[in-house]
Parts: C-alpha cells; structure tokens; sequence
C-alpha cells in the first residue's frame, strides 16, 4: 500500500500546476500551492502516508459534513430537510442564484455555502461559541485528534471578507430558512471551516462514515448508523459541488473537498481517504487531489458503483 500511495503522489504531482489557491480568502494564498499528500485509514485501524502528508490546512467545506451529522443528530431528518434540501447543483458552491429562483424556502442542499450556514444555525447550542465548541469537539472525536485548533489566521481573513456568505444568511434570514442571529451563525460557521488539519485527521473522518459511524480504532458508536448512510448519499451526490457527477464517473466515491485543498473520502466498509493538494480546479476542489482519488479508486477498485 505505501509503495502505492507514493507512485500515485509522484505520478500526479504536475497536476498541482493545473491549479490555483482560493485567493477569495486572502490568508488561503499563503499555501503551498505545490504540496501533494495522501492518507489511508482502513477499518482495522491500520494508517498509510505518502508525499506531502504533513501539510497542515484549513478544513474548509469538509466541516461541512461533521455540522451535518450533528444537527441531524440534535434535530433528526424531517427538521432538518425541511430546512435545507438533499438536491444537487449546477451552479458554484457560494453562488446566490438557486437561493432565489429554484426555493425560497430550501437551500438546495448541506454542502453548498447556503445550506450549511443554514445547517449550522440548526445545531442547538446557546451562542456561537457553544455552537463551535460543539463542532470541534466532534471533529476531535472524528479525527481522534484531541490537538485540533483553528487557525486563528484564516478565521479572520474570512470573516473580514466573507461577504457573500453574509449576503447569503441574509437573504435566507428574510426567507424565514434562518431564524437566528446571523453574527452568531455566521461566527460558527466561518471558526468550524478554519480548523487546522492534515490529511490524516480527514482520512479519520472518511473512516468513521466507511465504518457507518463507529470509531475503528475504538470502537465507540459515534454517528447513528442511519445518519452516517444519510451522509455518504450526500456526499455522493453534492460533495463535489457541480463537479459531483464527473466525480461519481471517474472515481465512484463519497466525498467531500474544501478550498483549503483537502478531500475526504469514505469507501463503505473499507476505507477512510484523505488527501490534500491546495491547487483547485475552476470548481474550487483540489486539482491534484482528484487525480490521485481517481489512481486509487482504478487501483483499488474502490467504485461503489
Ligand atoms: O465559506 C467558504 O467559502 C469557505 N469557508 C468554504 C468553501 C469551500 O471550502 C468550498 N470547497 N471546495
């Protein structure tokens, strides 16, 4: 598996050229835009490295997921999908457009900006800080990594410049989708996506949700097992944003990116994937990153379909 995972790294390295670091969040522009890392977590607790595995990066839209698991853990599905829709999208992950024209009352799905401000604001906690506590407490159970700490850096250049993330919680504060204060979602929402990883904590993630939930390397039920299946069909169909379907042709996995680099994947009853590589794609997921899942999942025959 080692000797795998280093000729996928090195093959695929010159597809970080193809790519450019998320530059809407200024901090995010510090990356190093040539890093190319992989882990693997199989169920029985085994872990495999290759490259850049070191790399250090925000967790971005990967937190996404973990905000999912706990608001439907606090308010279980109908509330939930009353609030925010399981559809997939054609448009960008922070466009606007869909939030007026396709329903007003429904963001279309969790992964997309407007979904998860909107999932966010559905996790019971008193202010924003219980709120993020919340979530990085899960995150460190999900990781097993009790170090786990935002990068204090990014949470302010994107909260300095999330505009377009106020402008959605706005228009869906007005809709009714939102009924707390926005400050405070928003808070929570822009700390949980500045939590500082590597791949290995994502690959973690992947493991718990292949693993239906349960911790592999303790055991611990952590995620209802029904929640977890929820999860993975969302990944499956909107994790990639409006690149989901190419993702589900070439490489057949649920997954997850965020625009720190990162993607997570969880091949059911296998394996827990992460891999980071900051180069994005015009779709806002790692360039690199995809190329090295799409090795893994041929190699491996890792397709769920
Ligand atoms: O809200 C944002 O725009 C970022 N914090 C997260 C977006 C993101 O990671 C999109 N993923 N590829």
């Amino acid at each position: 598996m080692k000797e795998l995972l280093n000729n996928i790294i090195e093959s695929n390295r010159r597809y970080t050229k193809q790519g450019e670091l998320a530059a809407y969040i200024p901090e995010l522009t510090k990356a190093n835009k040539d890093a190319l890392g992989v882990c693997v977590t199989t169920l029985d607790g085994q872990e495999f490295c290759a490259g850049d595995c070191e790399t250090k990066f925000t967790i971005q839209s990967i937190s996404k997921v973990i905000s999912l698991i706990i608001a439907l853990m606090d308010n279980g599905k109908e509330k939930v999908f009353s609030k925010v829709g399981v559809e997939p999208t054609s448009e960008a992950f922070n466009s606007i457009t869909n939030l007026e024209t396709k329903n007003l009352h429904r963001p279309l799905n969790p992964m997309i900006n407007a979904g998860a401000i909107a999932i966010v604001s559905l996790i019971e906690g008193e202010n924003s800080e219980c709120v993020f506590n919340k979530i990085l407490d899960f995150t460190k159970k999900m990781t097993g990594n009790e170090n786990l700490h935002i990068d204090e850096n990014i949470y302010r250049s994107e909260k300095s410049t999330g505009d377009r993330n106020r402008s959605l919680a706005y228009f869906m504060k007005s809709t009714g989708v939102i009924t707390k204060d926005i400050d405070e979602v928003l808070d929570a929402y822009f700390r949980q996506c500045s939590i500082e990883v590597t791949c290995r904590d994502i690959s973690r993630i992947g493991a718990v949700l292949a693993n239906d939930g349960v911790i592999p390397w303790n055991g611990e039920k952590l995620v209802p097992k029904e929640i977890a299946r929820i999860v993975k069909a969302i990944m499956t169909t909107c994790g990639m944003y409006d690149e989901s379907g190419e993702f589900a042709v070439n490489i057949g996995l649920p997954a997850k990116s965020g625009v720190g680099g990162g993607v997570m994947a969880a091949v059911p009853s296998k394996l827990g994937i992460g891999v980071v590589g900051p180069a994005l794609d015009d779709k806002g997921n790692s360039s690199a990153g995809i190329k090295v899942l799409e090795d893994l999942s041929k190699k491996l025959n890792l397709s769920i379909f």
